[in-house]
């Protein structure tokens, strides 16, 4: 905050107007897209090599997309929202909240029946002797995840067993997909920072832009992009970790000749590669030009002065013209 109004000054402006963008803006959403495709080409690809026909390829697929959309949701309803904010006037960000987390429940009961849906893609994957318990347990771990959600996020009472369980279930996938040693810790992470990123995107467009439309206060906006920042916090680790990990796997084929990654399924790692530098471009423009939310100030705080500066002047002028 730069030597224009300061958070005190500005809610000091009664007639403060945060003009709000009613279209929810373009760039989030193709994050969750590029995200969902690389998720794609990442199962297919381990999928062809478990020698999976189509339906089984997309059943798996669904399985590991649907846990990630309710993980990187439940994720931001446990950590990055907040029962206060420093600055935000408590009564401005239980009012954010309590608009956010109907909303979440809402969307928590759409993504039920898909991690529901995708519960038995674990009984697709073909397990050595004596691993069969983990694929049953998975399937129960996606059970039990969807009849929480159902449940609702809102509370805390659901929201914390379904992570709880979800997380390990992410466990249970890498020791499935790659085994218990160094090679499934990688997959882990690699699947764990793919849930953060695309479950945090869908509650951002879903759930924290409709909030912050609907309480376009300063408070509110504060309390807001503090929610929004800590999530971007985790996508500044999970970029990274995918890559890593991603490279980790990939070069697990490097003895490969050059007709493998040209062809299917080796072409689908240098397509993921492709849609990762994508998601960099996003990443860094987002908040560029002000494209995580139509709420000015909560991509960045900034914002609000300067939106506010022209207001504010205005209404001094107003209040000067009026003698006031
Ligand atoms: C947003 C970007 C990405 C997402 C969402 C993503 C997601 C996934 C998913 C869901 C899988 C399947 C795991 C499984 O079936 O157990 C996977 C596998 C894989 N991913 Fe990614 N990935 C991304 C980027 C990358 C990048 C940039 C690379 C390479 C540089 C990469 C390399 C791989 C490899 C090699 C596998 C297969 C491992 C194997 O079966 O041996 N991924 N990815």
């Amino acid at each position: 905050m730069n030597d224009q109004l300061n958070l005190r000054d500005l809610r000091r402006v009664d007639t403060l107007q945060i003009v709000v963008k009613q279209e929810a803006p373009f760039l989030p959403k193709v994050a969750f897209v590029l995200i969902t495709l690389a998720s794609m080409g990442g199962a297919f690809f381990t999928g062809t090599g478990m020698g999976l026909g189509p339906g089984a390829l997309v059943l798996r697929w669904l399985t590991l997309w649907s846990l990630a959309l309710a993980g990187g949701f439940l994720v931001w309803r446990l950590a990055y929202l907040r029962a206060s904010e420093p600055e935000a006037a408590q009564h401005e960000t239980d009012a954010l909240n309590t608009t956010a987390l109907t909303h979440a429940d809402k969307v928590a009961r759409w993504v039920a029946p898909l991690v529901l849906i995708g519960a038995p893609g674990a009984l697709v994957v073909p397990v050595v002797g004596g691993w069969q318990w983990l694929s049953y347990g998975l399937v129960a771990a996606s059970v039990t995840v969807a009849a929480l959600l159902l449940g609702g996020v809102s509370r805390r009472g659901f929201a914390f067993p379904a992570a709880l369980i979800l997380g390990l279930a992410l466990l249970g996938w890498a020791v499935l997909d790659a085994g218990a040693g160094w090679q499934g810790g990688v997959r882990l992470l690699h699947l764990a920072a793919f849930t953060l990123w695309l479950g945090g995107a869908l509650w951002n467009i879903l759930v924290a832009m409709p909030a912050g439309r609907a309480h376009p206060t300063v408070d509110a906006v504060l309390a807001g992009a503090r929610q929004l920042d800590r999530f971007r916090w985790v996508v500044r680790f999970a970029l990274p970790t995918i890559i890593v990990t991603g490279l980790v796997m990939a070069w697990g084929y490097s003895m490969m000749p050059l007709v493998f990654w040209v062809s299917f399924p080796g072409v689908l790692i240098p397509i993921k590669v492709l849609a990762i530098i994508a998601l960099v471009v996003v990443f860094i423009t987002c908040p560029l030009f002000r494209r995580c939310s139509p709420v000015p100030g909560v991509c960045n705080i900034d914002d609000l002065a300067d939106a506010d500066a022209d207001t504010t002047h205005a209404h001094a002028r107003d209040l000067a013209d009026a003698g006031a």
